[in-house]
This record gives structure tokens, C-alpha cells and sequence, in this order.
């Protein structure tokens, strides 16, 4: 214990074991704070042209980052809603109080928390609660990735065996930044090769729901670590692929990430992309 009586507990001191299960009890405590206001997101401001926040989002967020800071106080946090940065040296903890906002707001239930912890250029820890799901994602690098399920059993996540892109579900939320987007034309292309294009609002949610099986794609565009980390983790722990959309390793600077289950269906996708 340090002189204050804190436990003095740098993530770096902590087994991988503790961490991970305060992740996911973190992930589960903000889940549960979505769920009690569910339809009561509060104040819903626009904070960009089409992204908004909630008060359920600041709150979360403001229950994240004080239990974070006060368990591991040396740990470098970046945030969507206050930002910060990523340490060069140590652990940062990457949080999305809220992804889905705009399901939350309207009380879609296809909503979640995303929480990563990362070190260097790896993702050690994440974890995707959707409470209206009932469903816990996780994953630990090296260590597999698990659903745990609300009747409390715990599953092991398994990519889907899917082939080809002609047989495969394609999840994406693209939104094109106007005409002249560069990824415009091979992301349609990819949508128009697929089986079905799913598009479900929430980066955390495809990303999980890749790794567990239900989807064999999932194309991200946009440049936010705290949505693609978890992905990253679970569908690598769970079998799949994960790369920038130039098949170059996925990093917190990359524009986008792609997903998929096996090797095959990225190089045919990234080759779709690249002809765009
Ligand atoms: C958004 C969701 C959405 C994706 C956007 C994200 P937010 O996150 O994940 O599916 O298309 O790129 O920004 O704003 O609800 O946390
Ligand atoms: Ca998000
Ligand atoms: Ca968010």
C-alpha cells in the first residue's frame, strides 16, 4: 500500500489476469449505467455535422475515467468525448463510453461500451459490453476471446468458415466525407460483390459480432482507435484478419480497418478496395 493507503497499482505491476477482469467488470458497470437510461439519454447535443452526444455518454465517460485513474493512476487515457494521448512508454486506456450514440438516442438497442488497453503497437485487453444484448465481448492478447452471456456462460468467439466474398455477410456504417471520398467506389464494389450488407450503428458491435461468427467483413473508415481496438483483439484472438485498408497492420493513426475471417477473403477484399 503507498503512504495514502491507495493500493499503489500501475497496470504495468498488475497480472494480466486482474486487468483483464477489471476490464470487463468496467465494461459490464457502464453497461449497466446505459441500461438504467435507456430511452432517458438526456440532453442530445450535435457536436459535429451528424455525430452526436448524450448526457449518458459524458456520464459514462466521467465513471470510466475516475475508476480508471483511480486504480491505475500511471495509465495514460484516451478518451472519445475529453480526448488525451497515447503513451509512447506505458499502458493507455482507449474508451468509447458510448458507441451507437445515435441507436442510443434513439433507443435502438444496438448500442455499447468499448474499453482497450494498449501498449506499444499491441492491443493487450479489450472488452465490448452491449447491455440490451446481454452480451460481454473480450479478449485478451494471446489469451483467446470469450462471450459471456447473461445466463452467465461463457463462450469462446469463433470466426465464421465463410470463403469467399460472394457467400459472405459484409458489415459496414460508411459514411462518405462527399463525392470525391477515395474509398467511395471499392467499398460499393465489395457491397455489391457481397451476400448481404449488414449496417448496425455500432463499430464496437460489427467488430464483435465479426469474431463471434455472424459476420465474415466488416469495413471501418474512419481514423477512431477507441471503435477499432477491440475489434482488432477480438476477431485476431478469434481466428480473423485485421489490417488498415491498404492490408498494411492496423495502428491508432490508421484511416479505417478491415476485418475478416481468413486470409483469402482479405486479400479479395483489399485487392476490390485498392481497384476502387
Ligand atoms: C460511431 C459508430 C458508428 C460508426 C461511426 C462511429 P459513436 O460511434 O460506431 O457505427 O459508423 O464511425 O463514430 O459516435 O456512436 O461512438
Ligand atoms: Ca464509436
Ligand atoms: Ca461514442
Amino acid at each position: 500500500m503507498s503512504s495514502s493507503g491507495r493500493e499503489a497499482s500501475s497496470s504495468p505491476e498488475a497480472s494480466p489476469e486482474e486487468l483483464h477482469s477489471f476490464v470487463c467488470d468496467l465494461a459490464r458497470q457502464v453497461g449497466e449505467l446505459q441500461l438504467s437510461r435507456y430511452e432517458e439519454p438526456g440532453e442530445i447535443k450535435e457536436k459535429g455535422p451528424k455525430d452526436l452526444v448524450t448526457e449518458v455518454d459524458l456520464l459514462a465517460e466521467e465513471f470510466l475515467i475516475s475508476r480508471i485513474s483511480e486504480r491505475y493512476p500511471d495509465d495514460a487515457i484516451l478518451s472519445e468525448e475529453r480526448g488525451g494521448e497515447i503513451s509512447p512508454t506505458g499502458h493507455t486506456w482507449l474508451l468509447d463510453p458510448v458507441d451507437g450514440t445515435a441507436n442510443f438516442a434513439r433507443a435502438n438497442p444496438l448500442f455499447c461500451v468499448c474499453i482497450s488497453v494498449v501498449e506499444g503497437d499491441e492491443v493487450k485487453h479489450a472488452a465490448v459490453a452491449a447491455p440490451r444484448l446481454g452480451d460481454v465481448y473480450h479478449a485478451r492478447l494471446g489469451g483467446g476471446a470469450f462471450r459471456d452471456a447473461a445466463s452467465g456462460e461463457t463462450q469462446p468467439l469463433r470466426v465464421a468458415k465463410t470463403e469467399d466474398l460472394e457467400h459472405s455477410f459484409v458489415g459496414a456504417d460508411v459514411s462518405y466525407r462527399g463525392s470525391s471520398d477515395p474509398r467511395k467506389n471499392g467499398t460499393l464494389e465489395v457491397f455489391k460483390r457481397c451476400w448481404q450488407v449488414r449496417s448496425i450503428g455500432s463499430a464496437g458491435i460489427r467488430g464483435a459480432w465479426l469474431a463471434a461468427g455472424y459476420l465474415d467483413v466488416s469495413i471501418g473508415t474512419r481514423n477512431t482507435a477507441w471503435d477499432y481496438a477491440p475489434t482488432a483483439l477480438l476477431v485476431s484472438e478469434a481466428g480473423g484478419c485485421v489490417s488498415n485498408l491498404t492490408g498494411a497492420p492496423w495502428t491508432y493513426d490508421s484511416d479505417g480497418l478491415l476485418a475478416t475471417n481468413n486470409e483469402d477473403l482479405h486479400t479479395e477484399v483489399l485487392e476490390i478496395l485498392a481497384s476502387g
